[in-house]
């Protein structure tokens, strides 16, 4: 009987298919480029693998390829006579993801780890900020990660994926130096984890860490491959922190050659939110961003979602058509109510529109009912500092500036002395 890497049994008896497996897990836990190509060789040393499809229906999901995705899948759904009931079960998981069944994936996942924790290409689904936890839209996600990794952590012993996974539901409910202890552990079992040294510049964000969050990924980068899932958003982590940094120059270089749609090789949800996220902060930091530049950002939201439901672009989104006065767009996302936080989008989406026409009043009522729940956007807490940041900026334009400063303390206090928002320096 042939078992992956993490234990679990695989119908295949071609030592090749199992080794090619094994390797394309690897890429695909750490974000390293080369699983798809990995999870095809398996598949072509053993073409009746039918976790081999399984597992190419995650690589073409998480490098956007949704057709491919499906084609994979209906390849292992004809495999599924005569494979073991957690095969059956990782296949139901699969499947559900895929259709975008995120409430009921979200069940299956948990039922199936509950039975079979080491199986790591459905444990995956739930982990992260970007998982079926952190898009839940519900309020209290961040513990409810934290919740899950810690029940996974001791049954996968001292394993580099598994520890960064609880680490950064460490760091985002607060726990920064428990958090860093386990990153540093995983780091040195696998440094060229990306999801580790992704979640390292998250521990270090959280500590305000500038200086040495720069030196971290200037070190860390040049060895990255560009067509890597994180290439991307880590050149936004690296932009925002040369922005923090006063550095105007280095953050323009990097957006515009790594993190923008227009260059950047991420997906179209992290090129449409880091490029959103980045501009406006550096309008809160007071540098000049382009007219042009919101435009053609607000016509690639357009079109990649045209349709509102993915709660956390819709935000960015609006930010986008707000800015670029796409009004037809921004309107859509005022009016609708769909999505895992469809409830609370059309308020931040008034927020941007009142924002891009100078009614700080109106942003501010605005703001201040959605404040309470930014966390059921998703996304990690240096994401959100668009919010936070953009809720204070708006409390010192309608010369709050106690109660700015208040907010900023109470909400992320490691950012008081800081905050690289140009009204508060005025
Ligand atoms: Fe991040």
């Amino acid at each position: 009987m042939l078992t992956d890497f993490y234990g679990n049994h695989l119908t295949t008896s071609t030592g090749l298919a199992r080794d090619s497996y094994d390797i394309g897990l690897r890429a695909f836990l750490s974000a390293n480029y080369g699983a798809e190509e990995a999870f095809s060789q398996a598949i072509e040393a053993d073409p009746n693998f039918a976790l081999g499809y399984m597992a190419l229906v995650r690589a073409f999901m998480s490098s956007g390829k949704l057709a491919n995705a499906k084609a994979a899948l209906r390849n292992a759904k004809n495999l599924l006579d005569g494979l073991t009931s957690r095969e059956k079960s990782h296949f139901l998981c699969c499947e559900l993801i895929l259709s975008g069944e995120a409430k009921k994936a979200r069940v299956a996942v948990q039922n199936h780890v509950s039975e079979w924790p080491r199986d790591v290409m459905i444990a995956q689904m739930s982990t992260s900020v970007f998982g079926l936890i952190g898009f839940s839209g519900e309020a209290g996600r961040e513990n409810d990660l934290l919740e899950y990794t810690a029940k996974l952590l001791p049954q996968y012993g001292d394993d580099w994926w598994m520890m960064s996974m609880h680490a950064i539901s460490l760091c985002e409910t607060g726990q920064t130096l428990k958090s860093m202890q386990l990153m540093e552990k995983a780091l040195k079992l696998n440094p060229r984890n990306a999801n580790a040294a992704h979640f390292f510049a998250h521990i270090l964000y959280e500590e305000n860490e500038v200086l040495a969050g720069r030196e971290y990924l200037n070190a860390w980068m040049p060895t990255y491959d560009r067509r890597s899932l994180l290439h991307g958003h880590l050149s936004w982590h690296q932009a925002l922190w040369a922005l923090h940094d006063g550095d105007e120059t280095s953050m323009w270089k990097l957006v515009d050659s790594s993190v923008s749609q227009e260059k950047g090789s991420s997906l179209p949800i992290n090129a449409l939110t880091d490029t959103a996220s980045i501009y406006y902060r550096a309008e809160l930091a007071g540098y000049n961003v382009s007219n042009e530049r919101w435009h053609k950002l607000s016509e690639y939201a357009a079109q990649n979602f045209p349709k509102m439901g993915q709660s956390f672009a819709d935000i960015h989104a609006a930010l986008a058509h707000a800015m670029a006065g796409n009004e037809e767009y921004l309107n859509k996302l005022i009016d609708g109510n769909s999505g895992f936080a469809g409830d609370i989008v059309p308020a931040v989406a008034k927020a941007w529109k009142a924002i891009s026409e100078k009614k700080w009043d109106k942003a501010r009522e605005e703001l201040k009912t959605a404040s309470s729940e930014f966390e059921r956007f998703g996304g990690s807490r240096a994401q959100r500092d668009l919010l936070e940041f953009t809720y204070v900026n708006v409390l010192l334009r309608i010369d709050k500036k106690e109660i700015a400063r208040k907010t900023l303390l109470e909400r992320r206090p490691v950012f008081y002395d800081t905050v690289p928002i140009l009204a508060m320096s005025g």
